[in-house]
Order: structure tokens, then sequence, then C-alpha cells
């Protein structure tokens, strides 16, 4: 039987075998215990209204930066803490006769008291702590397996696990609440079959910087509840440092275990897998008053339908007209198959169901990486509100340079999605000679610097619990020169008209164009880009494919020399791409602001 550390008493210096190497050792360092982990309030965690949720934030909040928070006004009796706490310091204070009674003879038991950890016997070095274990939920079924003594002892951890279970329950229901997901989320088997109490002893020890209590690591459950009493040992790694838990009188620290983390790590990476589990729309993704859709504007159908099959001259005209008074048009009869066009969504809705592990691979917020999946926006870290959408971006041309970027799975998608890129490359190349003629441009005007780089960019938007309140796409106008969008059968997309959002109907085979800002630029206002977003809906899922034509970042774009004379003086300024954008940033990504600070000075 190995020596419990309790029992040692009157050890002048540390065993040998207690003695870390000296990468592994505390230190001479000393962490004082610091106020950064926050200390939640729980008081009125129950009341229906602002400090609720308040309270989910904070408790969010802590879970994200430090996967550790302490409670206080929690509702666990202050008396049954402090008996609880006394009656365990009693029972390692035994005589090694009666502790010895749940020594761990055989340790399949179900109680257990052991000494470091259950590795005794293969640890280079032990720990210095004593730990007694045991089920505690549900009580009735494990009571019988509990010490007999100190007499007590099954009566007051009885009602003492009892109010901690409470507890845990209230809290997961918090984290559920933040997370928009069913108030039972976490209560079933798979997640707290199984509830132990760990008591943890770490007796006086002779030289506290060359051995630890307990080595680092994280908790493999789900959740951890820990009553540290007034002593202070505990220190969580954050940021690269330890910072040390205060002991607060009446306080509970609260750890994020494995099993929590796993479980929401990806629903928080991807919407897609966010919305298979929530049943009301997360706090994170609700948009201010002024900003939220509110009632679903019906889809209408008075705006502009281009057939490319009438006559050119008819075409240019309603290009023209279409490009003026609305910024956007829809195109049928373009020439591209219905077959395919179905096939490239099939396709890349099936890359969205993938399983959560298999995105995971190509998830990335890093603008400089070509081929990015992601949640929102790439400043999904510092933005209020979170949009309801993944997205897939890469570039799709030339398809030589760019196929060995794109997904690997599903198996199809190079060829699908290379074959519709180049089909719709095609289309692009026909718009742009339309809008020349019909502007008075020379030919290939737009065929070089404003059309230097082509992106896909693929938004999924799953259902979503409240469409009021939160959206697809923030209202935004296309930075770039034109998109061409292909929405499939799902509405969802609105356009600004006189000051109201009209919803563009989704037609079967139709893409939509929309004028980018660098379009109404180069144009000289006689195109104009148009501010649209995105709403979502309750019933199914919805996936556009982007297809988005930018200038070279290093491009200045002007008013076209040949639409400017003394009558029509030129209205912006010649500014780089790159700059345009940057100058957006700042505007927080207005980029009608951007446009606006960018016109000449009017006479
Ligand atoms: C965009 C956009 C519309 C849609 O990606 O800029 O406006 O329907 N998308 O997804
Ligand atoms: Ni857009």
């Amino acid at each position: 039987m190995e020596k419990l550390v309790s029992s040692w008493v009157g050890v002048q210096t540390l065993p040998e075998n207690y003695i870390l190497p000296p990468e592994k050792r505390p230190g001479n360092i000393i962490v004082l215990p610091s106020n950064q982990i926050p200390v939640i309030d729980l008081s009125k965690a129950e009341e229906l209204g602002h400090d609720r949720s308040m309270i989910v934030e904070q408790v969010l909040e802590a879970s994200q930066d430090f996967g550790c928070f302490q409670v206080i006004n929690h509702g666990v009796s202050e008396n049954l803490m402090d008996d609880a706490m006394n009656l365990f310091k009693e029972f390692f204070n035994l005589p090694a006769e009666d502790k010895a009674s749940v020594f761990p003879e055989d340790p399949s038991g179900i109680c257990k008291l052991y000494t470091s950890s259950f590795n005794y016997a293969k640890e280079e070095t032990h720990f210095w702590r004593d730990s007694l274990r045991h089920p505690c939920y549900p009580f009735e079924e494990f009571m019988q397996f509990w010490p007999e003594k100190p007499t007590r002892y099954r009566e007051i951890v009885g009602k003492y696990s009892a109010e901690v279970r409470d507890l845990l329950l209230r809290i997961l229901q918090l984290i559920c609440r933040g997370l928009g997901l069913k108030r039972e989320y976490f209560g079933h088997d798979q997640f707290t079959k199984d509830q132990l109490l760990a008591v943890n002893h770490y007796p006086q020890c002779p030289d506290p910087s060359v051995t630890l209590g307990l080595p680092k690591h994280c908790d493999p459950n789900l959740i951890t509840i820990i009553q540290q009493g007034d002593v202070y040992g505990l220190q969580v790694f954050n940021d690269g440092q330890w910072l040390g838990v205060k002991p607060l009188p009446n306080a509970f620290v609260v750890n994020i275990a494995y099993q929590l983390q796993e479980s929401t790590k990806t629903m928080a990476m991807f919407v897609s897998r966010l919305s298979r589990d929530v049943q009301s729309l997360p706090e994170a993704y609700v948009f201010p008053p002024d900003k939220r859709p509110g009632e679903l504007v019906a889809p209408e159908f008075n705006n502009p339908i281009i057939d490319f099959s009438k006559s050119v001259d008819e075409t240019i005209l309603k290009i023209l007209r279409a490009g003026q008074e609305f910024g956007f048009f829809q195109v049928i009869n373009h020439g591209i198959s219905q077959s395919l066009m179905d096939e490239a969504m099939v396709v890349l809705q099936e890359f969205f169901e993938l399983p959560s592990e298999v995105k995971e691979s190509v998830f990335t917020t890093d603008p400089g990486k070509k081929c990015r999946l992601y949640s929102s926006t790439l400043n999904y870290e510092t933005e209020n509100v979170h949009l309801w959408r993944d997205n897939l971006t890469h570039p799709c041309h030339p398809l030589e340079d760019c196929l060995r970027l794109w997904p690997e799975k599903p198996t199809r998608y190079r060829e699908i999605v290379g074959e519709y890129s180049v089909e719709v490359r095609n289309l692009v190349l026909r718009i742009f000679d339309l809008i020349c003629k019909g502007l008075g441009l020379e030919q290939g005007y737009f065929g070089n610097e404003l059309s230097g780089t082509q992106l896909l960019s693929v938004s999924h938007y799953p259902r979503c619990p409240d469409p009021s309140l939160a959206l697809g796409f923030h209202a935004h106008r296309d930075p770039n020169t034109i998109t061409i969008l292909s929405q499939g059968a799902i509405y969802g997309l609105q356009f600004l008209k006189d000051g109201e959002w009209i919803g563009v109907e989704p037609l079967p085979n139709a893409f939509v164009v929309i004028i980018g800002c660098q379009l109404q630029i180069v144009s000289n206002d006689k195109l104009r880009s148009a501010e649209h977003r995105v709403v979502t809906n309750t019933e199914v899922d919805r996936t556009s494919i982007g297809y988005f034509v930018l200038p070279f970042d290093d491009y200045f774009v002007e008013p076209a020399k040949d639409l400017v004379d003394d009558w029509n003086p030129p209205i912006y300024k010649a500014c780089q791409y790159k700059q345009f954008l940057s100058s957006s940033v700042e505007k927080k990504g207005d980029y009608a602001a951007a446009m606006e600070s960018n016109k000449l000075q009017q006479a």
C-alpha cells in the first residue's frame, strides 16, 4: 500500500521521489492569487431580463477567455459548504486504520482513496496530494459505498452533492442559454451520466518550489465545480502565464472541461454545425433593433429580369436602365445549362454538410490564405454581432493555378466547380462586352486590371431559429467590380430601393448580377452599386454561389476617360483598389462611405 502524504507526520525534507525535474517545477517564481479570473454573481440568474442576459454573457466570455470562473451567491448554503469542508478535513485526519478501510486494495472499487495519481507505480515523480473519490449521483445508489467515518459523512455529503448538482445544472443552463441550445441539452446521459466527488487533500509541504500538488492538466470530463476553501493553490494557465485563483469566501470555482470544450468547439466554429442544436438564437447573433430585418419582406416580381436571348440592343438598354435604377438585375437564357448550375449547387451544399472534423482542416480566418472557410466574417473575433452564415472563398481563375488550392471533398468538387467557374467567367465577359457597348467604351475595357482577380465566394445560410433578429449578411454594397450570384431556389437576398428593402424572387436558372462599387466609379455613376443584405428563414438552409470579379490590388480605379468631358466632369478621384479597401476598413466596412470620401470636390 502506497503511503498517503497526509500520514507523513513531521517530514522536514521533501523525499527524493517528489522532486520534479527542473523544467517542470513551479520554481521560485511566486504566482500570487490574481483578480483576473472573473467572479460571477449568480444571485439574479433566475430572474428574467437584463440581469440574466448579463450573467449569461459573463459566463460565456469567461468560459471562452479563461475556461474558468468563480461563482458567488450561487444558492448552495454557506453552512453546508463549511460543514462539508470541515468534514473532509476531518476525514483526512482520521487515524490510518480508519482510512485504510477505503484505501484501494481493489483499485476498481467504487470508493477510492489514493495518493498522487492512479498510476502511482509507474510515476517517475509523485504528486503531493491524496484524493478521495466516489460517485455521488444518484446518491441513493452509491451512498452505501461511501466512508462511514466521520459519522456524519453520508448525511452531509449527501446534501452537499445534491446542492452542488443543482448548481451545476443551473450553470449548464446558463451556458445553453448563451449558445441558444435547449435548456436540457447537456442533461442527457451522454454528457452528465456520471457525477464524481473528488476530494483532494494537499498537506503542508516542506518544499513547494520543487514539487506540485497536481501537474498541469485539463479536466477530461464535462465541467468541474470546485470548492477550494480558504487556502490558495489552484492556478490556471492563460495566454502563456499562470494565474492564481484567489480563494473567496463561499465561492465555487467552475472549470470548463474537455468534453464541454469539444462539444461546443465546432458549434462556435460553424453556424452550419450550431444550427442543428440550437432552438433559440444565441445572443451573439442578435442584431441591434435598428439593423434587424424584423417582419419578413416577401420577394417581389417586378425587379429587372433580362433575357439574354433577346436582341443585343434591347439587352444593352435594359442592362443600363437596371444598372442605373436598381444596381442589380437577373439574367435568364444566359446559355449556362441548368444541370451544371444544379450540380454546382449540390456539390457546394454537400461541402457544407461534411462533418465538422473534415471542414476544420479548411477553417481559417487568415486573410493571407487563398482558400478560406470561416463563419460570419474574417473579423469574427472583434465584430459586435455575428452573421448567420458560413463562407468558403477561393480564387477561381485561371483554373490551372487554383484548382490545387480547392477542397478535395466532396470528391467531385474540383471537377464540377471548375466547369462552373469557366462557364460563369464566359458570362462575365459577355456582360462586360454589353456594358462596354452600352457606355461607349472600347471593347475589352474591363478585360485586364479591372477584372484581375476572380473569386468564388460560397455562402451557406443554415435555417435560423429567429430570422427577425438575425442576418445572413448585413446591409452592404459589394466593393468589387461585379458579382454574378446563383441563389438556387431559396429566397433570402434583398436590395434597398428608394429607402425600402425589396426581395429578389429566386428564378430557376437565373443569375443575379450585382454592380460593385468599382463599376460605379468607372462608369462615373452611370451604373450604381446598390445596398443589399441577406435574411434567413426557419425552414431550409440556403446556399449562394458568388462569382466575384475584383480589380488588381494596385490598380488605380477612376472614371473612364471616354465618359468624362466638360459637361460630365469626373465624380471620383483615381483610387488604388487596395486603398479603397483600407479606407473602408477605417469606416467600419462601410463601402458607401469609402466611395463618398473618394469623390472630387464639387465646384
Ligand atoms: C455577398 C452577397 C448575397 C447572397 O456575398 O456579398 O451579397 O445571396 N451575397 O448570398
Ligand atoms: Ni454582396
